[in-house]
């Protein structure tokens, strides 16, 4: 038990209630060590590929809303061992799924870190991905059925999301409306269950439960838009992620598909219609891609992609409102802010862990000082390619 966990330190963002931060920062302390175990208990030759994305950083965005979401039931129960359970399966869930999107999006880079696929190629990716759900099925199984039943539902409608993304629209629906429906499902699903455990483990009752599943899965879709633009308006550095992928592998996101609504209405202009005309050419070269990521972010449709992000947060804080006033409202809402936030400022990793011999970088949440409201946070190794906007903090080797 506990191997990995000499040395790892968690950093809640700033959620506006420093009490209640301080009281769940330990929480995410011990779900990351019960991740890191997940991750890591089979032969060391898969161990390295299981381990590859867990240890190369990410926002644990999932597990803060669970531990969040508990602080809403008995302050007995809030920390307990049915709360961090299902958090680290709710995170380890998320990157089973990332294993398989990277595969099924041709993804170079994820994390900041070569993607596993495109280290180990697409077999190995994918049984990773595979064993990481079991894992995670394996956590829930101590929960009782309904837990067990409701993390089969997520996964199933993380599932359909992802296939509904590839099969596309049948004729005749909206596009935008079955794109959004998209989105609610492979990640509206899964943070909403990430805020329902939380109420239902601490014992804050199921119409709680049912309040934060809805802002869960509100939020979600207000953070995959965000997504979006990220694809387009960030530097990979900044999203640990290679810009435009979306756009090269024929996925029309948002930004697109509202582009696409214009044209169909007659009301697109000039520099529109040549983006849509070129998404149809190769965009195979590095140049042909960048030259449209260019001109998508340069237009004005990325703003109301932005916009939309914003309705779904606002939206989802709306959800709270039969909610008492309290710290765990207003982190909740705060929580909303920050996803919104990324838009502007991708910001921080809270997470960090360590040991002996392992490097890596990620990227997470948060909110710095200054104007700008840009931050770096560095381990101080240097060379971990942090820019503007994002905290890198290096894996510390000992
Ligand atoms: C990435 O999720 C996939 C989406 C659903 C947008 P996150 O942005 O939460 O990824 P990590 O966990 O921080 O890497
Ligand atoms: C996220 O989908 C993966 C899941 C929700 C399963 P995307 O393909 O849109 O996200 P990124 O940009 O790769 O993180
Ligand atoms: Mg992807
Ligand atoms: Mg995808």
């Amino acid at each position: 038990k506990d191997r990995h966990t000499d040395s790892v330190s968690a950093q809640t963002p700033d959620l506006h209630v420093p009490d209640l931060e301080s009281r769940i920062t330990p929480g995410l302390e011990v779900v990351e060590r019960r991740l890191l175990d997940a991750v890591s208990s089979s032969r060391d030759l898969t161990d390295e590929l299981t381990r590859h994305l867990a240890v190369a950083g990410g926002k644990r965005m999932r597990p803060l809303l669970t531990l969040v979401c508990a602080q809403l039931g008995d302050p007995e129960r809030a920390l307990g061992d049915p709360v961090i359970t299902a958090a680290a399966a709710v995170e380890l869930t998320h990157l089973a799924s990332l294993y398989h999107d990277d595969v099924m999006d041709s993804a170079p880079t994820r994390r900041g870190v070569p993607s596993a696929q495109h280290l180990w190629g697409n077999n190995r990716a994918i049984l990773a991905g595979d064993i990481l759900f079991a894992r995670a099925s394996l956590l829930v199984a101590s929960l009782g059925p309904e837990i067990v039943a409701h993390h089969a539902r997520t996964f199933e409608r993380l599932c359909e999301g992802q296939l509904n993304e590839t099969f596309g629209p049948t004729s005749g629906t909206d596009r935008v409306d079955f794109y959004l429906q998209v989105l609610a499902d492979k990640t509206g699903s899964l943070v909403s269950t990430a805020a329902s455990f939380g109420a239902l483990l601490s014992g804050a009752g199921q119409l709680v439960a049912d309040v934060v599943s809805e802002f869960g899965e509100k939020v979600g879709v207000a953070f995959q838009i965000a997504d979006d633009v990220l694809d387009l308006a960030s530097s990979g550095e900044q999203s640990g992620k290679t810009p435009g992928t979306d756009l090269r592998e024929g996925v029309d996101t948002l930004p697109v598909l509202l582009l696409r609504r214009r044209e169909a209405a007659g009301m697109i202009d000039e520099a529109g219609a040549q983006i849509l005309r070129d998404l149809t050419g190769d965009l195979s070269s590095d140049e042909a891609l960048a030259s449209v990521v260019e001109r998508l972010r340069a237009h004005d449709v990325l703003e109301e992609t932005r916009e939309l992000a914003r309705t779904w947060a606002r939206d989802a804080v709306a959800a709270l409102s039969a909610l008492p006033k309290g710290e765990p409202k207003t982190a909740l809402e705060a929580f909303a802010n920050l996803m919104v936030d990324r838009l502007v400022c991708p910001a921080s990793l809270y997470v960090r862990s360590s040991r002996r011999g392992v490097a890596g970088c990620g990227v997470g949440l948060g909110r710095g000082p200054g104007a700008s409201g840009l931050w770096r946070a560095c381990g101080g190794l240097g060379g971990c390619g942090c820019g503007p906007g994002v905290g890198v903090w290096r894996l510390v080797v000992e």
